[in-house]
């Protein structure tokens, strides 16, 4: 008793001196060896979650953190958004979404550690690569080279991102949760375009981090020439081949693409867990030490941040944590369950300065760890002196294979690790899926029939649209303000806007003569307006009407037109969607138009419009006005939208809504719009467009063999994006300001805001699957009383946050058949099954039941038996309602 006392009374001690240094680890420092990174004096397997800070809102920050951590997290790692930390040179931004110290303090408070990747060229797929746009303008600036004006910016900026961090205390020595930084970014890409600059490049970008005294190791990924004294990295869909480029260096993994990014027109691309966890457990297996998910929450690119070509609102990306924060099952159980797996074997992961391998079978391999351990690092293991892991691998794509191991048989499945952290039992196989799978869906009342629509959903309800009332306000074609300036010349796009808009409209007037339209007339040709070299988007307007819009990537347009005889208009609205952000010489690709502009299939040849006059303006009228501001809405006039109004295109749209109860994330529906903008009470939640993706292409998804981001799309001959997430913070309860810019004509009467959440939870376990992984730490296994092979597996189910297990709508204990809403009955099946699994469940946020003749009865001797359940997830009683 008096011990206890004492020990709580340091403990009490320990848990003040924190609070009072305002710390949120016992300061410590970071080191490695070539086996791992050093914490402390102890080597780590580190699992580190992706999560980029303005992708999400501070109030997600929060669950998202909490939630990388409940799956597994040691470490959360972002990159550092320049862009928007330095919207206009020399005055910083570190509020709201980009608010860096709260978020690397949240990740303190939660325990965890942070990877900090400043660059601070970052890709990301985010805007111009994270570079603000005034960089471009900077005096004889050449990006990411041996440039002096570059360097100078460059340093000034991840200097005073080190000392922010040194000033806050957030540094490991510090007590603060920062145990890595990133300089530079993926460089080794396109060094070579640079040639010997690029070399003294990265050489002086290292040693000018190094030189930052931040105290912590720093990392350059894809840098195969990166100095001894910063840790070189692997990025990619597999690493377990990746040597570091010293003897010295550990094998990290900064970027295991988790999934894939998606363009406007694409398919959505999926990666399945199994061949996820395949890839994770075979870096481990062969001496990976610290790996991170890209993106374990991918989120949002809000406003203009997505970057290009063409790359759309949502950030998903098919991460463990989907676009609002929701769990997406079974890969974030899945991995939640390698995690587990991994960190049993690290007492022995860290204890070997190597594995032992060995050869199994022709395509199937055993890397066993082994070592003495001095102290433990988890309990199960602190009191064995010896320690034992092993993982046993299949590589063939196709068939299982039974292999000898240690005396022991073990069935393998094809492409799969097994992972035996004390040498003898499974307690993980990659392929073997013990996790629930969720179906989230969105809670709609209705859907204009161009949607989507989720199995399961019918249209009986009554249609609710978001509004009834709609005003509008008509953008002018051209120029509109007293901003605009003519200039003998095309001018390059961004070196006029700056990036302030996606529109820059350039204006000329031409003079046709009659001998001129007789010409056309009798060769019966129509004169065509040609561009050389032309991304993202152009609309080609004559005398006031839309002759037509083209998109691509550097593509040659040739627009036939209609003329009439005199002065004619010709008004070019060039529109980037996301500047360009990964490759050599951003600083030069620019945007809008390249080569010449010319008027073809005249009687005199082409007529040259290259060199005319031209006139500029930047932007729309309604952004200078602000028209989607609560302020500024009202400085223009609007009109009353009529429901059976023709669409008309560059209309401004507006009205006011409510919002849905409860705690759900929100989402517009905007599938009935075209390509446009659009903001709620001022927040821009990003660019909408209607593009479709190609009909084909969207095979059925094998897991096993190399993943590649076309393999496993989805969404094929639907628009790639029609929901567009409204942060539950943006809104309150009624009189949200909704206001679009739309493009090409969309009908604002049929969008509907919803909110998405999992509804039916599906789980499938067999009776000889692995047993639960928290039993591994049971201690009576750890004595030795109870062995594995007497644990029975359980299946294990949970329902979002503030929902519970409404109803079971299958269970079937016996063999089957089927998959998550589609489960059926087979020859073998416990009649009890369903009364059992309601009352374990039913009321319930979470259940697990034991998967054994035990719990049901055997309803078929002889046969392997399988649970299945399917359970629907409804808001729970209590918290359904309150937030308004
Ligand atoms: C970290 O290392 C520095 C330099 O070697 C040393 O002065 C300091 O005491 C160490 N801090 C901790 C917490 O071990
Ligand atoms: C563990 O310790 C024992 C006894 O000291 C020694 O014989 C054995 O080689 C050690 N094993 C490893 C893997 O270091
Ligand atoms: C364009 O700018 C000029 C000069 O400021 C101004 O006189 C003219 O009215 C502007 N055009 C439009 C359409 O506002
Ligand atoms: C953009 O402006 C800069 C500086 O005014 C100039 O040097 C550069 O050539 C321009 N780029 C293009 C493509 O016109």
């Amino acid at each position: 008793m008096r011990s206890h006392i004492a020990l709580l009374r340091l403990l009490a001690a320990a848990l003040l001196a924190v609070a009072v240094a305002g710390e949120y680890f016992k300061p410590f420092n970071v080191s490695y060896d070539h086996r791992a990174i050093i914490i402390d004096g102890h080597r780590r397997m580190l699992i580190s979650a992706g999560i980029h800070y303005p992708r999400a809102t501070p109030q997600m920050w929060p669950d998202l953190i909490a939630k990388s951590k409940e799956g597994g997290a040691d470490v959360i790692q972002t990159y550092v958004f320049w862009s928007g930390h330095e919207p206009v040179k020399g005055k910083y931004y570190f509020e709201g979404r980009y608010d860096l110290v709260k978020f690397v303090k949240l990740v303190g408070s939660n325990g965890l550690y942070l990877h900090l990747r400043i660059g601070p060229y970052v890709c990301a797929e985010w805007n111009f690569g994270g570079f603000p746009v005034w960089l471009r303008d900077v005096p004889g600036i050449e990006f990411r080279t041996d440039n002096e004006p570059f360097k100078d910016e460059m340093q000034r900026f991840v200097k005073k991102i080190v000392e922010l961090m040194r000033e806050e205390n957030l540094f490991s020595w510090q007590g603060g949760p920062i145990i890595m930084l990133q300089i530079e970014n993926e460089y080794g890409d396109i060094e070579g375009a640079y040639g010997q600059q690029g070399k003294d490049y990265v050489r002086w970008a290292a040693k000018m981090a190094v030189g930052l005294g931040a105290g912590v190791p720093w990392v350059m990924c894809k840098q195969v020439d990166a100095p001894e004294f910063i840790l070189d990295a692997c990025n990619g869909y597999y690493c377990d081949s990746f040597i570091p480029n010293s003897k010295k260096k550990p094998m990290l993994w900064t970027e295991n693409w988790d999934g894939w990014y998606t363009t406007w027109g694409g398919a959505l691309p999926h990666r399945p867990v199994e061949d996820l966890a395949f890839a994770v457990a075979r870096f481990f297996q062969r001496g990976g030490s610290f790996q991170n998910y890209y993106m374990y929450f991918g989120g949002t690119n809000f406003g203009r941040t997505s970057g290009g070509p063409n790359y759309i609102t949502s950030y998903d990306y098919d991460a463990p944590l989907d676009e609002y924060g929701l769990l997406s099952q079974p890969k974030w159980g899945h991995l939640k369950d390698l995690h587990a797996a991994i960190k049993l074997c690290e007492p022995a992961l860290v204890a070997a300065d190597s594995p032992q391998y060995m050869k199994l079978g022709p395509q199937q391999e055993a890397h066993v760890y082994r070592g003495n351990i001095t102290q433990g690092l988890n309990t199960a293991f602190s009191k064995s002196k010896s320690v034992c892991a092993a993982f046993l691998a299949n590589i063939d794509e196709h068939t299982a294979a039974d292999v000898k191991f240690l005396g022991q048989v073990y069935t393998l499945p094809p492409w799969s690790v097994s992972i035996l952290p004390d040498c003898r039992h499974v307690a993980y196989s990659t392929a073997k899926v013990g996790a629930q799978t969720s179906i989230k869906l969105v809670d709609l009342n209705s859907l204009p029939s161009k949607m989507y629509v989720p199995q399961r959903l019918t249209f009986e309800e009554e249609v609710t649209y978001i509004a009834n009332d709609w005003v509008t306000w008509k953008e002018p074609i051209g120029l509109w303000g007293k901003n605009n300036f003519t200039s003998p010349s095309i001018l390059e796009h961004l070196n006029v806007t700056k990036d302030k808009s996606d529109y820059l409209w350039y204006t000329t007037r031409i003079y046709i003569s009659d001998d001129e339209m007789s010409f056309w007339e009798e060769n019966e040709v129509s004169p065509e307006l040609s561009i050389d070299s032309m991304r993202d988007v152009v609309r080609i307007f004559i005398n006031g009407e839309l002759s037509g819009s083209k998109r691509g990537h550097w593509i040659k347009v040739v627009q036939p037109v209609q003329l009439v005889q005199g002065y004619n208009d010709i008004v070019l609205l060039s529109e980037t969607v996301g500047l360009q952000n990964y490759g050599a010489f951003l600083e030069k690709d620019g945007a809008g138009f390249k080569g010449r502009i010319k008027l073809t299939n005249s009687k005199i040849g082409d007529i040259d419009l290259t060199e005319s006059s031209w006139t500029y303006q930047v932007g729309l009228k309604g952004e200078l006005l602000k028209l989607y501001t609560r302020e500024k809405a009202e400085s223009v006039r609007w009109k009353k939208l009529m429901p059976d109004a023709t669409p008309t295109i560059f209309s401004w749209y507006k009205t006011y809504f409510d919002a849905p109860g409860g705690t759900d994330p929100v989402v517009l529906n905007l599938g009935s719009m075209g390509k446009g903008q659009a903001w709620v009470n001022g927040h821009h939640i990003g660019r909408y467009w209607d593009l479709v993706a190609p009909k084909d292409g969207c095979g059925t998804c094998d897991y096993r063999g190399a993943y590649s981001s076309d393999k496993c799309t989805t969404n094929c001959g639907k628009p790639t994006q029609i929901w567009y997430h409204v942060p539950r913070s943006w809104l309150k309860s009624n009189q949200n300001l909704l206001v679009m810019f739309e493009e090409t004509g969309g009908n604002p009467f049929k969008i509907t805001i919803n909110t998405i959440s999992t509804q039916s939870v599906c789980g499938q376990v067999s009776e000889t699957h692995y047993p639960p992984l928290h039993m591994w730490w049971h201690p009576e296994f750890t004595n030795g009383k109870i062995s594995m092979n007497d644990i029975t597996p359980e299946l294990h189910l949970q329902c979002e946050d503030a929902h519970t297990i409404s109803s079971i709508e299958f269970a079937s204990y016996g063999t089957p058949q089927g998959n998550c809403q589609n489960l059926l009955k087979g020859n073998c099946h416990a009649p009890n099954s369903l009364s059992i699994v309601s009352q374990a469940c039913q009321g319930r946020n979470s259940c697990s039941i034991a998967v054994s003749n035990a719990v049901f009865g055997d309803p078929c001797r002889g046969i392997v038996k399988t649970l299945a359940v399917e359970a629907v997830c409804s808001p729970s009683a209590f918290s359904g309602s309150a937030s308004m």
